[in-house]
């Protein structure tokens, strides 16, 4: 479906021509008086310039060529601007239209073209902390929103599963068990099937190693098993497996809980494979340099204001680093998935490292000239404080940690205010509370810092996820009240609440259209922000279940109806849902 400024400017632009003037004058905008009008007009201002005649002439005889169905007021004023209201009939018509079409309407601009989305960037063998809830869930409602417009969307946790984190387990599990077969370099049998740890042994095993970084013994350990890790000794990638076995079924549970799933669970590891002829086609082509022993990409472009480092390919020792990693990934998915889009949504630091691995692609050739790369980079997390998020005793959060105190508080509030029979107390907890969190977090824009509050994301009044939760509850329970309101028509507008509200349900596809544009999910949220507040306003100022003439209350209901399904869809797109009360 075309957008209504589309359409209304079509027809401004045929009016134009119509009373002869360039049809290219009669672009419309959304009005920035909304006291005055919804939608204006200035393209006369400005032909008047051409055409050497006052403007106010030129209005005049474009408003007198428009179709006066479309609007409830047309006006020409001084000095030469077109103020517009669209009619009843034309917001039924264009109402009906979004109700009964599929996607209400709005365009699969994305449709034939496949966007890769990487998100998550869980590390195995640790815990996912508070860190991580950002990545997670920006990147699962960018993904939403893309699929919803049209794309072919895979999301790609890509797992941290490589380099010397691995070797580093691998050391300490030898140190605490070195009877093991896995060290054992002459062993040809069959390794156990069972892990010789545990999620938790893991997640202690880690940080233990991790701290013994300093051991020059111990460190040396760890970077030969790294390294022979990464060569293929067999006994070592048989751990590896394990450790891969049980973190990721951890990392899978915990991202499900969050409602935020993977199609790929490819990892660093996974592009290991595709390093060795990708370096030697970069230094057969002269797109990688020597520098001092390493080989590097120079990235520096014309025009650059900041100085761009070249992005290091291979390090003086042989080895390849994070960069070059992203880079072979690029070209796992260029072979295998083709895609048209590639979307990293991960911490705004890392925004020079994505400068630099997008342009070594694209000297490379590695990805298509029109191949979009994007980094979605977020900022951080704090607490209520303005300070970074610390445990007690100064540690990372743990995410588990922080789902369940926001569950709790929304637990409290649901049984304190006995807003459902005990039996679903749990289930609407969880609703209100992922609502809460995830509008909490999706409500800013991605690249800024926002302060966790609790308190106020749990707040069932502003401009929080339990208010748009509400309001949908709201409306499901007249509907319920109502009866079959499925395939109920629009009507025209009965009173100003309700054209207020249709205006707003118009916004639908230019709102997801902006949030698509710059990967800000917070766009939606605005958007129904606005949404929720017209149809909370129209419910307050009409009696519908108590209007008496059925076809009115028929028109209301389909109205409401129409709000709560975009109003449903939109949290589906930011990845959560409403529960049936509250
Ligand atoms: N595992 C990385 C980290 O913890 C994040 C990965 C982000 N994605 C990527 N393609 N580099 O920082």
């Amino acid at each position: 479906m075309k957008k209504i400024l589309d359409i209304i400017t079509a027809k401004m632009q045929a009016a134009f021509e119509e009373a002869g003037y360039d049809a290219s004058f009669g672009r419309v905008t959304v009005s920035n008086r909304p006291d005055l009008c919804e939608y204006q007009c200035n393209g006369a201002l400005a032909a008047a310039k051409q055409y050497k005649c006052a403007p106010i002439q030129i209005a005049n005889a474009v408003v007198a060529k428009l179709n006066a169905e479309d609007y409830s007021m047309i006006e020409a004023v001084m000095p030469g601007f077109i103020n517009l209201k669209l009619s009843g009939h034309f917001l039924q018509t264009y109402l009906e239209e979004m109700r009964t079409s599929d996607n209400f309407g709005v365009e699969k601009i994305g449709a034939g073209q496949i966007c890769v989305v990487d998100y998550g960037g869980a590390n195995v063998a640790k815990p996912l902390h508070i860190g991580h809830l950002r990545p997670a869930i920006i990147g699962e409602a960018l993904k939403r929103l893309h699929k919803f417009m049209g794309y072919n969307t895979i999301g790609d946790v890509h797992l941290g599963d490589w380099g010397l984190q691995m070797g580093l387990i691998i050391a300490e599990v030898q140190e605490r068990q070195p009877e093991l077969p896995y060290f054992d370099p002459d062993f040809t049998g069959e390794y156990p099937q069972v892990a010789p740890f545990t999620v938790d042994e893991l997640e202690e095993i880690y940080p233990t190693a991790s701290g013994k970084k300093k051991d020059p013994e111990f460190s040396h350990k760890a970077h030969q098993a790294t390294l022979e890790l990464q060569q293929g000794r067999r006994g070592y990638r048989a751990l590896w497996q394990h450790v891969m076995n049980v973190s990721v079924a951890d990392l899978k549970k915990n991202y499900d809980n969050l409602d935020v799933h993977f199609e790929k669970w490819l990892g660093e590891s996974d592009a290991d494979p595709y390093i060795p002829d990708m370096v030697a086609d970069m230094k057969a082509r002269g797109v990688a340099v020597l520098s001092e022993g390493a080989w590097v990409v120079p990235v520096t472009e014309e025009g650059d204001k900041n100085e761009i480092p070249p992005m290091i390919l291979i390090k003086s020792d042989g080895s390849a680093i994070y960069a070059t990693t992203d880079l072979a990934t690029i070209v796992q998915r260029m072979q295998d998935w083709k895609p048209d889009k590639i979307l990293y949504v991960t911490d705004k630091r890392q925004n020079l490292h994505f400068e630099q691995v997008f342009r070594a692609a694209r000297k490379s050739g590695i990805v298509n000239a029109d191949t979009v790369l994007e980094h979605v980079g977020h900022g951080t997390m704090n607490g209520a404080d303005g300070k970074p998020f610390k445990t007690r005793d100064g540690g990372v959060l743990r995410l588990e940690t922080l789902i369940s105190d926001m569950t709790d508080f929304v637990r409290a509030k649901v049984v304190e205010n006995r807003i459902v029979a005990d039996e679903d107390v749990e289930a609407t907890t969880q609703k209100i509370a992922m609502g809460a969190l995830k509008y909490g977090d999706l409500s800013n824009q991605p690249t800024k810092d926002y302060n966790f509050d609790m308190e106020r994301f749990a707040a069932f009044e502003g401009n929080t996820g339990p208010y748009i939760l509400y309001t949908i509850v709201r409306i499901k329970s007249i509907l319920g009240k109502y009866g079959a309101w499925e395939h109920l028509p629009i009507a025209e507008p009965a009173n100003e609440y309700a054209k207020e509200l249709m205006l707003a349900i118009t916004k639908f596809a230019p709102a997801l259209e902006s949030a698509l544009k710059a990967s800000a999910p917070n766009l939606i949220c605005a958007y129904i922000y606005e949404l929720a507040g017209t149809v909370n306003k129209f419910y307050h100022e009409t009696r519908i279940l108590g209007e008496e003439n059925e076809e009115l209350k028929a028109g209301y209901i389909s109205l409401i109806a129409l709000a709560k399904n975009i109003l449903e869809t939109s949290i589906d797109l930011l990845g959560f849902s409403a529960p049936e009360k509250m």
